[in-house]
Formats: structure tokens, sequence, C-alpha cells
């Protein structure tokens, strides 16, 4: 059985329609993400299944069971706001603790709790300290582990990482990978980093656009589509994909050389070639083979 099902999910304000449908199945312990362009209605979705707003449409159910008309905090779902929304005339720890005042939870075990998932985020020093006192990256940790103290059943995540640098952006996401699997928590994840899986065997060319350049080439009823980076450029017919064209501008851009082409049919292509010594040089004019192995060439449907 599904742990989350939507079902004709939609949500409209007045003309603007925020989400148009959505069907998603997520099984219990899955981790589920969800990319899209700003605007597309990720938040809304997520917002739906928390119920702080009831859909225009369609149906949310969790565990079989539909749950329309409950409020949020009987669906037992954690929620990790994309502005965190954290209570701001609280401290951390008081944050972090009212989701269990909210379900009645001894004081005792309130502050044993309290204390585990602040040190889940790194943020054992700081419970005393108020959302302002605190930098963007540590209150998103202080509405993490807001969210993950409760012990949901289904976790939705709105962009949690955005805030953080880098290195710390890399634990937490090993972090909350781990967690997730350790306590089987059933997650919806918004991201705007790029899941190498889509990245790499993208299966719509509206997706392989949106995380990535690419180039296209149509054949027959196909469409054969091939990432610039796997793309080589020689002076001879080699590889399993080949076109022949001309080169127009070229970018050097230090590690790497962009090569934009023209290829005999009028087709444009572009190469990024490494600035390694071995790749051979092309110079504007020049006439040059687009090639690629049949590694590199997805095929997806015209449209
Ligand atoms: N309360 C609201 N009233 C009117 N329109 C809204 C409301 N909330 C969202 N929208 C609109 O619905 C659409 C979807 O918004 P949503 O916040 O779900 O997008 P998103 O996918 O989360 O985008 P982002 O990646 O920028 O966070 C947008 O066009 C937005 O302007
Ligand atoms: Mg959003």
């Amino acid at each position: 059985m599904s742990e989350l099902r939507l079902a004709g999910l939609e949500k409209c304000y007045g003309a603007t329609v925020a989400v148009a449908g959505i069907d998603l199945e997520v099984r219990e312990g899955e981790f589920m993400t969800l990319l899209g362009p700003s605007g597309c209605g990720k938040t809304t979705t997520l917002g739906l299944i928390a119920g702080f707003f009831p859909p225009s449409a369609g149906e949310i159910y969790l565990k079989g069971q539909p749950v329309a008309g409950l409020p949020p905090f009987k669906r037992d779902i954690g929620v990790v706001f994309q502005d965190y929304a954290l209570f701001p005339h609280m401290s951390a720890g008081e944050n972090v603790a009212f989701g269990l005042r909210m379900r009645n939870i001894q004081t005792g075990e309130i502050d044993q709790r309290v204390r585990e998932a602040l040190d889940l985020v790194q943020l054992s020093g700081l419970a005393e300290r108020r959302p302002l006192e605190l930098s963007g990256g540590q209150r998103q940790r202080v509405a993490l582990a807001r969210a993950l103290v409760i012990r949901p059943a289904v976790l939705l995540l709105d962009e949690p990482l955005s805030n953080l640098d880098l290195k710390l952006r890399e634990e937490m996401r090993v972090e909350i990978a781990g967690l997730q699997r350790r306590l089987g928590i059933t997650t919806v994840f918004v991201t705007h980093d790029q899941p190498a899986e889509i990245y790499e065997r993208p299966a719509t060319r509206f997706v392989a656009e949106f995380i990535g350049r690419m180039n296209f080439f149509s054949e027959a009823n196909r469409l054969i589509a091939i990432r610039p980076e796997r793309a080589r450029l020689s002076a001879e017919k080699t590889g399993d994909f080949a076109r022949r064209g001309k080169v127009g501008q070229v970018l050097y851009l230090g590690a790497t050389l962009e090569y934009h082409l023209t290829l005999d049919g009028g087709e444009r292509a572009l190469v990024e070639a490494p600035n390694d010594g071995n790749a051979p040089r092309f110079a504007a004019g020049d006439a040059a083979w687009f090639t690629a192995s049949r590694e590199s060439c997805y095929e997806m449907p015209a449209r």
C-alpha cells in the first residue's frame, strides 16, 4: 500500500492554477524528489499534503485513508518550509519542542527529544537562541529538527538546504538521506539541486533542458539527445554518432572550451571540451565533426 497518494490534486487561486492535477504515489519509506521550475506548484503541493489549505479538486490519501478536512497536526506529517517559518519569540529549543507540546508529550521526554534533535542537526549549543540571533543556515537546521522531533510518518522538505554553505549542505544531505533510511520516514523532498539520475537519463526534452544544456537531433521519428560535455570535436569522422559542421563561436572558459557549431543541415550544436591538453583545438571557421559514443546518446520522445 502506498503511504501517500495524490489523486487528481488541483489548487487554483482565482485564475491562477497553482497545481494542475497531480497523480502521485509514494511508497512507505520511499524518498521522492520533486524538481521543477520556480512557480510550478511545488510548495503549494506540499501545503496541500500538510493540510494548510484545501485543494480545489482531487484527494490526498495517507496510508489509504482520505485526509480531507483533517487539520495539519492530525496528519502525522513533519514539514520544513522554504522560509522555515520559525516562531520568532521562541528560542530554538522551544521551537523544536512546540510540536511535542501540541501532542501532549511529557516534559521529561520533550527535553530529551529536543536535545537529540538539536544534536542531530549540529546545533547543540544554541538551544537558547531566538531565530533572529541565528544565521540563515542555523534557522534552517532548527526547522529540520522541529520537523524530525515528532517522528512523523511523512516528512515534507521544501528546499531545506538552500541556505547552507556547500560543505554543510553536503553534510546535511548525507545526514538527511541516512536519517531517512535509518528511521524509514517516507519523504517528499523539493529541490533545485540536480539529481544525477535525471541529469544522466532525462525522460523528456523538458526535463533534459531544465537541468542542463543538451543537443537534440531529430532522426526519423525519434530524438537523439547528447550532453555537450559528452560530445567531442574531431577533424575526422569517428564515434558512433557523427555530424559534420563548421565551428562558429569558441568560448575559452579556463577548464573547458565551448564550441558552438552549425551543422551541415543547419542545426546548431554545442561541444564542451576539456582543456586538458589532449583534445584537439579548433578555431572559428574550421570544419569539424561533432561526434559521440553510443553510451552518450539518449533517445527520447520527440515531444
Ligand atoms: N496564496 C496564493 N495566492 C495566489 N497565487 C498563489 C498563492 N500561492 C501560490 N500562488 C501561485 O501559484 C503558483 C505556484 O506557486 P508555488 O509557491 O507552489 O511554486 P513553487 O514551485 O514552490 O516555486 P519556487 O520554486 O519558486 O518555490 C505560482 O504561480 C504562485 O504565484
Ligand atoms: Mg516553493
